[in-house]
């Protein structure tokens, strides 16, 4: 068949008229598919393996037609697709792939460009840094700070504290790790991408102290001066700290400004996690979840978390952007440039290549405006305070956490319920009302405990998708 829609012949790319008329097809799609969302179950109701096995175990010999492999898009991979997209989503911290964000990503595979240097892309580079400059303003942060856009907050929290070793003049680029014990610290409820930069920066496991936290479940500053104390009696020497604005669990915010003194005086490096909650202090009345973060040396904020950017967009900023380079830059003949002050972003990170993220985050910037992200964050804020009185004032559920954000941690707990029934009672009500298809909601352990999380972030959530949430929790803990 040679109808404009045959697979490419001989040996170039698709021919435009096919990718022209596919191209209007798939926009035509998305559109419908974020209009229809809501009809498709929110978690994917396939079983382990069921994907796999409806694909052929090998490539076609052959190229296939556009439309079949489309065709096998809708039954074989949809079915296989928890929808991030649903409004009601609200499990881990839920996120949107806005209309902005998405035509950005699009725009960025058709150039395909990559900005490894300034020279193999000029505008990745200095894009990169207006845009990240814009977010350092809404954040409130002062200047000079550097900014690059990682994948996730992982990798961010990664190279910052790769960093801090080179700030702290531990000669790692000739002799390794060594044998100096060195120690890194953040709270109980820190998030296990902490766990896994230690790890992989060759400290072991026992390269990081979990400091106990308070009663709203943020770091205990005095715990972490006698931590540090006791390690350098042992002689162990006390490297970096980690803090957290938005915890994983109870989205709790570290006392910032209290670490940051204390990384002063012992001349440690700070990173702050921010990678949720950063983007809250672009909210006049939230800003103060940043305070004292301008004395930290690096930071993590994911616009792909609460700031409506697709997947993938981590911010990595930094006071010490010389100790960035010197974690990751070399000498490269191959990748020489002449061109002279200039940022080749491949010497402050592991990758060599870079995708051009900043193009969507600066098509969500410019189309929302610093209003409407803030209108919407103030939006997200409120439905959490309806699900959070509606947790405290019943007599069914409990609030399990102050909510200051958009995340609210609440769990079943009826008078007269041991603690462990109560434990399987939420763990059986999170399962069935996942399995409702309506909402997808996450569970945790608070102090022992099993308790239900639910997490406003996606621009299509509105009141009446947080109200038909609650009603589900309501009937269906009836019925346990
Ligand atoms: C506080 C915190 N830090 C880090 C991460 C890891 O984020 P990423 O998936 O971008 O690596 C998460 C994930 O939810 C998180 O909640």
């Amino acid at each position: 068949m040679d109808d404009g829609t045959a697979p490419a012949r001989g040996t170039g790319d698709m021919p435009a008229e096919e990718f022209r008329r596919y191209g209007h097809i798939l926009v035509e799609r998305i559109a419908r598919y974020l209009e229809d969302v809501e009809r498709s179950p929110v978690l994917s109701r396939a079983q382990p393996g069921d994907i796999r096995a409806s694909l052929p175990r090998a490539a076609p010999r052959t190229g296939e037609d556009m439309a079949t492999i489309l065709a096998d898009f809708d039954d074989k991979i949809l079915p296989g697709i928890t929808h991030w997209n649903h409004p009601g989503f609200m499990a881990y911290f839920a996120i949107t792939g806005s209309g902005p964000g998405i035509l950005g990503e699009l725009l960025t595979a058709g150039l395909n460009v990559n900005g490894m240097l300034w020279r193999s892309s000029p505008a990745v580079t200095e894009l990169e840094e207006v845009t990240l400059d814009w977010l350092r303003q809404l954040l409130g942060l002062p200047e000079p700070l550097f900014g690059e856009i990682t994948d996730t907050a992982s990798s961010s929290t990664l190279y910052a504290l790769a960093a801090a070793r080179e700030f702290a003049a531990i000669d790692i680029h000739q002799r390794g790790v060594g044998a100096q014990r060195l120690r890194v610290y953040c709270s109980a409820e820190a998030h296990s991408s902490v766990d896994k930069a230690v790890i992989t920066l060759g400290l072991g496991s026992d390269g990081l102290r979990h400091v106990p936290v308070d009663e709203r479940f943020r770091m205990r500053a005095d715990l972490l001066e006698s931590a540090i104390a006791d390690d350098k009696a042992a002689g162990i020497r006390p490297l970096a700290v980690v803090a957290t604005v938005g915890t994983t669990g109870t989205t709790s915010i570290d006392p910032v400004a209290k670490i940051s003194a204390i990384c002063e005086r012992e001349g440690m490096w700070l990173h702050v996690d921010a990678s949720y909650a950063g983007v809250a202090a672009i909210v006049p009345e939230k800003r103060y979840v940043l305070a004292g973060v301008e004395r930290a040396h690096s930071l993590v904020v994911n616009p792909h978390k609460w700031l409506f950017v697709p997947i993938d967009c981590s911010v990595l900023y930094t006071r010490e952007p010389a100790a960035l380079k010197a974690a990751f830059a070399l000498p490269l003949e191959i990748l020489y440039t002449p061109e002279a002050g200039v940022t080749n972003l491949m010497d402050y990170g592991m990758s060599l290549g870079r995708r051009f993220r900043s193009l969507k985050l600066w098509f969500v910037l410019r189309y929302f405006g610093a209003d409407g992200i803030v209108a919407r964050l103030r939006e997200h804020m409120r439905l959490a305070q309806i699900v959070a009185r509606w947790a405290e004032e019943s007599d069914a559920f409990e609030l399990c956490a102050p909510v200051e954000l958009s995340t609210v941690v609440f769990r079943y707990n009826p008078p007269g319920l041991a603690p462990p029934e109560a434990d399987a009672a939420n763990a059986k009500l999170l399962k069935l009302v996942n399995e409702s298809g309506e909402v997808f909601l996450s569970g945790t352990r608070v102090r022992g405990s099993q308790v239900l999380r639910l997490a406003i972030g996606n621009l299509r959530t509105t009141e009446r998708h947080v109200l038909r949430a609650m009603e589900l929790l309501e009937q269906t803990a009836k019925g346990l």
